[in-house]
């Protein structure tokens, strides 16, 4: 091969002109993505779920040969928690078992709107072309929480400030219209307020030593009448239909339902807001809460004239972790005992939606298949197994059993 002869300083230029070029792109990169980080910082409890990777398509076509949400159709939806990705990723499991879609995060505070004036719909509007599709309803999760989101929306403001707190309630306020506005077709139930009472016994209401900065700029409750208030308007103005809830972890708790109730009785009554009814989280274990527990927070519901829906069900197979201590049992293999153990703890559950059907709305599991849980991240990074399907989209036990009645 003939050789070339590239003299000294041009070849000194080349290097030169490939380190510049270098430079700048990377430079570009690093100014773009920190523009974007800081305007959406999210504040959460749970580890973020990026960290989780894009699940790869089917593996397995063994999904079940009963479809979920045609079993429970007399009683009622069942429902998924999706992210974008899995309307390739799960798309054969989700049009076969599911009539009922939540949007994992995407339409969370921080996801939808990152800045005062701009919104990012891309992710949710896909999700809803997907739902109206396939004939599915969705769950809007969630108008007014204390974690994820952006933040813009609480900076500078200070609290108890009655300026700043007209100005939060206009920022709420328009919020909660441009999403009523945007999906009230294929949303049939709102989580208005998520996790806003204590779980401390001393006090009711979730304030800034729980991470509430609503609670903190209003320096009281009064936030959640105007979720529910202005949620309720713009339903209204569109004549629309659909359920306004509140949403919350350990509703099974007597001591936590009972400021829920409270809580849901000031709006309805003293308020004079419509609160159509109580979302269980149901992030539960193979070991409890009992069903007893259960049945009684179900009746108490009832009794005040509310609905109850099973919002973000999943049965975790870790039934020791000591969460006084933050001392969580060490990773598990997922054996027959446990798939047995997990397969009767839901078929029991389900015996009970089913016997109080007529007060529930729907049941949606907080994901499709083990492979893609935040139960793999929370409390702690350690494999979890808490949904009907496998990692490879394979029917459970815990499937077989809430099929077979
Ligand atoms: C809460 C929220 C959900 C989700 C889970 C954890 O239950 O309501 O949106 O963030 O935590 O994944």
């Amino acid at each position: 091969m003939k050789h070339i002869h590239i003299p000294l300083k041009y070849k000194l230029l080349l290097v030169f002109m490939a380190f510049l070029l270098f430079f700048s792109l990377s430079l570009f990169l690093t100014c773009t993505s920190t523009a974007e980080e800081k305007e959406t910082t999210v504040v959460r409890r749970t580890p973020h779920r990026t960290a989780v990777p894009t699940p790869s398509p089917p593996k397995a076509e063994n999904i079940g040969d009963v479809s979920l949400f045609k079993k429970y159709e007399p009683y009622f939806s069942i429902g998924a928690a999706v992210r974008p990705s899995y309307i390739k990723s799960h798309d054969k499991i989700l049009k076969f078992h599911f009539n009922h879609l939540t949007i994992e995060d995407d339409m969370k505070f921080g996801g939808i709107h990152p800045k005062e004036d701009t919104y990012n719909f891309k992710s949710v509007d896909m999700i809803c072309d997907y739902a109206r599709e396939n004939n599915m309803k969705l769950t809007g999760h969630t108008l007014v929480w204390h974690a994820q989101y952006a933040a813009w929306l609480f900076k500078g403001l200070k609290p108890g400030d009655k300026d700043d707190i007209e100005l939060l309630k206009n920022r709420m306020k328009e919020h909660i219209e441009t999403l009523i506005n945007r999906y009230d077709d294929i949303v049939d139930n709102w989580d208005v307020v998520n996790e806003a009472i204590s779980d401390s016994g001393g006090k009711t209401y979730r304030d800034n030593n729980e991470g509430s900065k609503w609670y903190d700029i209003f320096q009281n409750e009064d936030f959640i009448y105007f979720a529910f208030k202005y949620a309720q308007d713009a339903l209204d103005a569109k004549d629309s239909k659909a359920k306004l809830f509140y949403n919350d972890y350990n509703t099974y708790n007597q001591a936590k339902l009972k400021k829920i109730l409270n809580m849901a009785r000031w709006l309805r009554d003293e308020k004079n807001v419509r609160i159509d009814g109580i979302g269980f989280q149901a992030h539960w274990n193979m070991s409890g809460p009992a069903v007893s527990d259960i049945k009684l927070a179900f009746d108490a519901i009832i009794k005040e004239g509310f609905l109850i829906k099973i919002s973000e069900l999943d049965v975790s197979v870790y039934t020791n972790d000591n969460w006084g201590q933050k001392d969580w049992e060490p990773e598990k293999k997922f054996d027959e005992q446990m798939a047995k153990q997990q397969a009767e703890y839901y078929k029991s559950i389900f015996a009970l939606f089913r016997e109080y059907s007529e007060h529930i709305t729907d049941v949606t599991f907080w994901g499709v298949s083990d492979d893609d849980s935040w139960l793999d991240w929370f409390p702690t990074k350690r494999n979890n197994y808490p949904l009907l399907f496998d990692d490879d989209y394979n029917a459970k036990a815990a499937y077989y059993a809430i099929i077979d009645f």
